[in-house]
């Protein structure tokens, strides 16, 4: 049952968004269709029953690993856990060589990844799905789920205006990507040393995107529905720059102040893990404009949504 082209999902401009939709209408549905059930209680449509899903981290992960491992066993399926360390990719077998002994054991491959490109090289040589857990370019399903969570609080997001403040990093990346594909507007307030990678900026303005890059954090949050932040040092920037992060990135702190210049009713927004005090402060995280702990809810349901497209 090997298919010549498995549905990967590498990055939110590779899936189409008539997919993309398909993916968050199906995610919401098997939400609701839960209705308070205990996680170990299997979903009622298993579409990856006797599915076996392969995890490999190259980094740490408590959503990602957790969410994907209790997502295929709601859906009927199964998982492997896989630290990158522990295989022969530690001692230097190829990624290529990897993607053809997998496929030949398991169904579909998780990746989290140091390297963008261990993610592209994997998906060109694996004949069974690929999915992106996390890369230092782009975080696809965690979108996914923030996209679920705006919508359950704000309604449809076409049209709307999401504000990001701080880091410009792979998860921003990800919420451009979405921006041109779901049609909404992205407010982008970073210092000019940390401004999000030119090539996805300038594929979501090909696509007619609107989206604004600024050093102003109170022009990126004005009349937006969402402040989205994110830590300002991520897994695998070097040590070294931790401190000139910090000072680079200081002013972009989000606080009631900030908060209080966005729109009404605006969310705040942030993927997890977070450091209070630093790109946001207590009162903003723990605060009643905070959707954070539904984000991390909805990465299951978004990856369910994922999970079974990949095999449709
Ligand atoms: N948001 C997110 O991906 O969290 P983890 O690093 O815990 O997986
Ligand atoms: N930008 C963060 C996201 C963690 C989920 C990182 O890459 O470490």
């Amino acid at each position: 049952t090997r298919a010549a082209n498995p549905r990967h999902f590498l990055d939110l401009d590779g899936v189409a968004p008539v997919d993309l939709r398909s993916i968050l209408e199906s995610s919401k549905k098997r939400k609701q269709a839960r209705n308070g059930k205990g996680q170990a209680v299997p979903d009622s449509d298993r579409p990856l029953d006797g599915r076996l899903l392969a995890m490999i981290f190259e980094k740490p992960s408590t959503r990602t690993r957790v969410s994907f491992d209790v997502a295929m066993r709601q859906l009927g399926g199964e998982t492997l856990l896989l630290n990158g360390g522990d295989t022969q990719l530690g001692r230097g077998e190829t990624i290529a060589d990897t993607a053809r002994v997998l496929s030949r054991y398991v169904d579909a491959i998780m990746i989290r990844t140091t390297d963008h490109e261990h993610l592209t090289e994997l998906a060109e040589h694996a004949t069974v799905p690929v999915i992106n857990g996390l890369t230092n370019r782009s975080h696809p399903c965690q979108i996914m789920a923030d996209v679920m969570t705006f919508e359950e609080h704000k309604g449809p997001i076409k049209g709307r205006r999401v504000a990001w403040v701080g880091d410009g990093n792979n998860v921003v990346t990800s919420w451009i990507q979405a921006a041109a594909q779901l049609e909404f507007e992205l407010r982008i307030a970073c210092p000019p040393e940390l401004s999000p990678v030119p090539e996805a900026l300038d594929w979501a303005k090909s696509k007619g995107a609107s989206i604004i890059v600024t050093t102003d954090p109170f022009e990126a949050v004005k009349d937006a529905d969402c402040v989205n932040t994110d830590t300002w040092v991520s897994m695998g920037d070097s040590v070294e720059t931790a401190a000139r992060r910090h000072n680079l990135l200081a002013p972009y702190q989000v606080d009631a102040r900030l908060m209080a210049a966005a729109g009404k009713d605006a969310i705040f927004m942030h993927c997890l893990p977070a450091h209070r005090g630093e790109e946001m402060t207590v009162d903003v995280i723990d605060g009643p404009a905070s959707v954070v702990f539904d984000e991390a809810e909805n990465r299951l349901h978004a990856q369910k949504g994922v999970l079974a497209w990949c095999f449709q």
